[in-house]
Formats: C-alpha cells, structure tokens, sequence
C-alpha cells in the first residue's frame, strides 16, 4: 500500500505546486485512500495536514479520527467536533455503498478498484479562503468539485459523466459538501491555525555538513553537501569558490526527517585536483536574517585529522623508545 500516497502525489501535482508557493498560508489538506480488492471487501483511510504538519489520521478500523497534534481539534468545542465526526462516519459509510453501486451498474468497472481523493481549503484572512476537491480513479484524475457542481476532468473516461449526472442530482450531498467546503473548512483551519501557532511557526537551525564519492563523469569528484533539520521548508543552498557562486549546484527535493524537518542536499561535480577552496553555503529563516552557515571542503576534513592524529601518535611512540632505550643503555653502563 505504500506506493498508494506516491501515486496521489503524482496524480495532483498542482495541489503541492501551490502549496509550496503558498505555505504561509498552510493549505488545509485531507487526503482519502479507497480500496475495493472486491465486491465483498472494502477500506478507507484518511490523512489530514496542516502546511507540511500531520495533523489527523483515520484508519479503516477506527470509528473515531485520531489527532496527531495536541491542537488538531482546533477551537472546535467537543459538541462541534463530535457533530462533524458523525458527519464523516456517515459520509464514510455511504461513499463505499455507493462505489459498490456504480461498480454494479457500470460495465466497464472492474474489480478491484483504487479510488483515491484530495480535498481541504486554504484560509488567507478572515473571510478568504479557497477550496479544493479532487477524484481520482485507478490513479488517474477524474473529476472535481467546483463551487456548486462535479465537474469531469479532462480526459476522463466517458462513464464519468453518468456518475456526475447522479451525484449532481443529489441534493443532500450537494448541499452537505457545499457547507462542508465553504462553511466548515474555513472555520475549522482558522482555530487550527491559532490552536497550532507555536508549532506552525516553529525555527529549527539546519545541521549541515559535506562528503565526496566518485562522479560518473570520469576524473571527477562529486561533493556533496548535507542540509538537515531545519524547519520551516524553505532554504537557501550553494556551494561557492570564495565569493563566486557554482551554478551547476544541484539541489535534491526536500526529504522529511521522522521528526518533522526536512533534510535536503545540494551536490557538486568537479574535476579531481580542482576542489580545494570550495565550500557550501547555507541561509535560512532560523538564522536569524544574515547569518549564513558555511562548510569549506579540505579544511579539517575527518580523513586529515585521522592522519595528522596517527602521525602525532607515531612521532610520540618514536621519541619514548629513542628516550627508553637510550635510558636502559645508560642504567646498563652505569652497573
Ligand atoms: C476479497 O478480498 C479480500 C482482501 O483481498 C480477501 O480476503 C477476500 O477473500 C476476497 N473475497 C472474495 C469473495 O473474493
Ligand atoms: C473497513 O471498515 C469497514 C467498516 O467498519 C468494515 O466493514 C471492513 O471490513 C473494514 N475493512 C477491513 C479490510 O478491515
């Protein structure tokens, strides 16, 4: 299963675009991972961030949604979160009644069947806010929900449009997920976000530090330099020669740590010989503005000082004998 939020990640692009452009603004994000192996089993699994922060999980087995953080209930009172979980309960229940049925009425559905959705809103003031709600089918996208209606996707299958015909003549649902979308998301990410401050404006400093291995491009030397956990996303990384930028810097995605900061790193091909003089540079927002950590590669690299530490050790033993012996020779000459 776990190739299943991969394939989401790649199915709404747009989704991580934007909320990369916009994280000040910690996007709101559920995702539902619907498995159907056959008419007789079904799952549904449920992920909730705040920005880059888990803050919800629903597991199959569970009636209840857990919370990840101390504040994922927001400033919801007990009532309110209780109302809205039965809400989900209920929603959850008839979403796999109705995938069984479309799968019965539509022929050119077969088992089994992998439905995976995307959905929450972005809150930028007190009243703006933007919503989203994607489908996908099989791993593909397929339709959405666009301010009063399902909309289909372009390119979708052509069965498609029957199941927008009857999910649009439901009035309840419409109604419920308008409300749900427009009324209650907004809310519910505006206490998230008070409840949730201190941790979503957290600073950690980067730890960062360098190696080198063998390039593929022969008679050359990849450097490699390790940024890692800091927090938030955001960071500035460049390997230098003195003052002068290397723009053929490569830079990796960011990768989560287990403890919520990223990890990243910025590689740099060079040609054997020609490394000395060249270090990484690193800024970032918990820096505090013009601080800027840099890592000089060749300078007390952990090889060198292995060696000089073996040499100071050899230099040391040598002098003892020389003195040793010479002292025995001494005793003996005087007895
Ligand atoms: C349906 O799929 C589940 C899970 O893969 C399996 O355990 C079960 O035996 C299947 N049932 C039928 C009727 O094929
Ligand atoms: C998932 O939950 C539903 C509803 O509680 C249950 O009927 C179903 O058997 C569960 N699926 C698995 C694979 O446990």
């Amino acid at each position: 299963m776990w190739y299943l939020p991969c394939l989401l990640f790649w199915v709404f692009p747009w989704v991580w675009v934007q909320s990369e452009a916009q994280q000040k603004n910690f996007p709101f994000r559920c995702l539902q991972i619907s498995s159907f192996p056959n008419s007789s089993c079904a799952t549904t699994e449920g992920l909730a961030w705040l920005g880059d922060l888990q803050t919800h999980r629903w597991s199959n087995a569970s009636d209840t949604i857990d919370f990840l953080k101390p504040w994922s209930q927001g400033k919801f009172s007990d009532q309110q979160w209780e109302q809205l979980q039965r809400i989900l309960q209920v929603y959850r229940f008839s979403f796999t009644r109705d995938v069984q049925e479309f799968v019965k009425m539509l022929p050119n559905i077969q088992y089994p069947v992998e439905i995976q959705l995307s959905t929450g809103c972005d809150v930028y003031s007190e009243n703006a806010s933007e919503n989203f709600f994607y489908v996908a089918f099989q791993g593909e996208y397929i339709l959405s929900f666009q301010g009063t209606s399902f909309q289909k996707a372009p390119g979708a299958p052509p069965w498609t449009e029957l199941v927008i015909k009857v999910l649009n003549g439901d009035q309840g649902t419409m109604e419920t997920l308008q409300w749900l979308l427009n009324d209650i998301c907004p809310k519910f990410v505006h206490g998230l976000l008070q409840a949730g401050k201190a941790e979503l404006e957290k600073q950690e400093k980067p730890e960062v530090w360098l190696s080198s291995g063998l390039s593929p491009k022969h008679g050359h030397l990849q450097l490699v330099c390790h940024v890692s956990g800091f927090y938030p996303k955001p960071v500035w990384v460049m390997w230098r020669q003195g003052e002068q930028k290397q723009n053929s810097t490569q830079r990796s995605d960011y990768l989560p740590n287990a403890d919520e900061t990223w990890y990243l790193q910025a590689t740099l091909d060079v040609e054997a010989g020609k490394e000395t003089g060249l270090a990484c540079c690193v800024n970032h927002s918990s820096l505090g503005g013009q601080d800027i950590i840099c890592r000089s590669h060749g300078k007390h690299s952990p090889v060198g000082v292995i060696i000089a530490a073996v040499l100071v050790v050899l230099i040391c033993a040598g002098i003892c004998y020389v003195v040793y012996t010479k002292k025995r020779r001494s005793y003996r000459d005087i007895l």
